[in-house]
């Protein structure tokens, strides 16, 4: 049997699902065979990358069809459910934390459900379940469309268990789930990772590279457009530059198609490998409409022997032709990277070649890591030289000679107009100010007209007035409303 949410052709044991309504109390219910499934809550924690959050997203949406509905208090919760991150310690220990607190919720309500998905889930799932008697079921990063067959299964009463198998069909079939209401959605195009940076536990979590097909992207896209409101789309996929290959399509390809979707805005993708940055990609810059002014290129060192032992298949000389191609192509292009501090064995002159690339680059904005040992990769099979110490402080050195970059780089943007589409608001110093990103990725607040204007998901130009390393000011131009006018001029 399949499951009929038209997400592909993934088997099911889940016996068909009826909606009754009960004539007394009008209460809706779920019968799933002999399981009767009343309105109940999840609550789920995401730690990790937009992969996970999406995926998060995609979960939800599957359990409204067992009568779940979202909460955001652990303690109203019937099932509690993690999606998690293996990148690095540090966010394995921050689960693992979180896990512990639930035995509590067990103890005062042994109906609740308890279930780990994701990365952490993918390779120690069965440890998980022999470890944490609290824990229900866990699931891996292939089997996340699944969830409703494994929610069943441990509502029918089977002992606790692990699955995390492969998804060993051939096409990567899925529909976008799209559960929050904005105008802003994230679609899936690839999923897995073909490369083997010897640092890196990706291809132990995700799998080998499977891509959905272009035209199903598209029609997926256009639906999303069409029916649901969404105006700006962010591609996913852990390397969206291998994406198509195997199909003899290409990101550039897709980028080209959506572009044309009637009522789409802005189209962005994530995350990147230069290797596959090819010089139509690059073009594709330079001509796509919608395609966001920004690019996430992750480079990770800025010395070859470094790169070299990274197994990244790139020197930095081809690195930074690539930057200087896309400039060509885009001149107003703005470009942001990750930085692995301390690498194993990485030397003084390795660290600082790191630094001399950051100037040389001139991101707008950088992520940067500790080097984290992790089971199963090459680098963890290495003796290796550096204390963490040592990481730490090159760690906060990059940090410091980035900041001094982006604080010159956005010094110059002061006096400039950006289109901006409002994404929410807080309260600085009595203030309520909103913000949102401009289409180059910069996160802008600014104060509206007055306090009783509501501009969430509007779209409004600014003009940045001030601005630091890590924040712009600016005042509010005009209001487009929540539909940019197809005349309208876009900064
Ligand atoms: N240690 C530290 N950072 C890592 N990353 C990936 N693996 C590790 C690791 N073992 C970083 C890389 C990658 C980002 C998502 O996480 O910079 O681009
Ligand atoms: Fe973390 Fe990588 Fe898994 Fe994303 S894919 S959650 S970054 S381990």
């Amino acid at each position: 049997m399949t499951t009929s949410s038209g997400l592909g052709s993934r088997s099911s044991e889940l016996p068909k699902e009826q909606w009754v309504i009960d004539p007394e109390t009008g209460e809706k219910s779920v019968k799933v065979g002999d399981i009767n499934f009343p309105p109940r809550k999840v609550w789920m924690k995401t730690f990790g990358c937009q992969m996970n959050y999406h995926d998060t997203e995609r979960v939800l949406s599957h359990l409204e069809g067992l009568n779940f509905t979202k909460t955001e208090d652990q303690g109203d919760a019937d099932l509690v459910l993690f999606n998690t991150c293996a990148i690095r310690d540090l966010s394995n220990q921050k689960f693992y934390s979180k896990l512990g607190d639930t035995q509590h919720l067990k103890k005062k309500n042994p109906n609740v459900k308890v279930g780990v998905g994701g990365c952490v889930a993918q390779t120690e799932g069965k440890e998980l379940i022999n470890k944490y008697k609290h824990l229900d079921f866990s699931f891996g990063t292939d089997v996340i469309d699944t969830i409703n067959e494994l929610v069943y299964r441990s509502y029918a009463g089977e002992d606790p268990f692990a699955i995390n198998t492969w998804d060993r069909s051939q096409n990567f079939s899925i529909e976008t789930k799209v559960t929050h209401g904005s105008p802003q959605a994230f679609v899936n195009i690839i999923k897995g990772c073909n490369k083997c940076c010897s640092y890196c536990i990706v291809p132990f979590t995700r799998g080998k590279e499977k891509s959905r097909l272009l035209q199903e992207v598209v029609d997926d896209c256009r639906k999303l457009v069409e029916y649901q409101g969404i105006q700006e789309i962010t591609l996913l996929g852990q390397n969206v530059n291998s994406y198509g290959k195997e199909n003899g399509e290409s990101l550039a390809k897709l980028i080209t198609e959506l572009d044309k979707i009637n009522g789409l805005e802005l189209i962005r993708y994530t995350t990147s490998h230069p290797y596959d940055v090819s010089d139509e990609l690059i073009e594709v810059h330079g001509s796509a409409k919608k395609l966001s002014r920004h690019l996430h290129l992750p480079v990770q060192s800025g010395s070859n022997s470094c790169l070299e032992r990274m197994l990244r298949e790139y020197t930095v000389e081809h690195y930074l032709g690539l930057l200087e191609k896309l400039r060509k192509a885009k001149p107003d292009i703005v470009l942001s990277t990750d930085i692995i501090a301390g690498f194993v064995n990485e030397t003084e002159e390795e660290h600082q070649a790191t630094l001399d690339l950051l100037t040389e680059a001139q991101y707008d904005f950088i992520y940067s890591y500790a080097y984290s040992q992790r089971a199963k990769t090459r680098a963890s099979r290495w003796e290796d030289s550096l204390t963490d110490d040592v990481r730490g402080m090159r760690l906060r050195e990059i940090q410091a000679h980035q900041t001094v970059i982006q604080e010159n780089i956005r010094q110059t943007l002061v006096g400039k107009k950006f289109t901006v589409l409002v994404d929410g608001h807080g309260f600085k110093g009595g203030d309520k100010k909103w913000k949102g990103r401009t289409n180059c990725m910069r996160i802008v607040h600014f104060l509206p007209e007055n306090i009783e204007q509501d501009l969430q998901w509007h779209w409004v130009d600014v003009e940045l007035t001030s601005a630091t390393a890590f924040s712009c000011q600016a005042k509010l131009l005009k209001v487009h409303g929540r539909r940019m006018p197809s005349e309208a001029i876009r900064f």
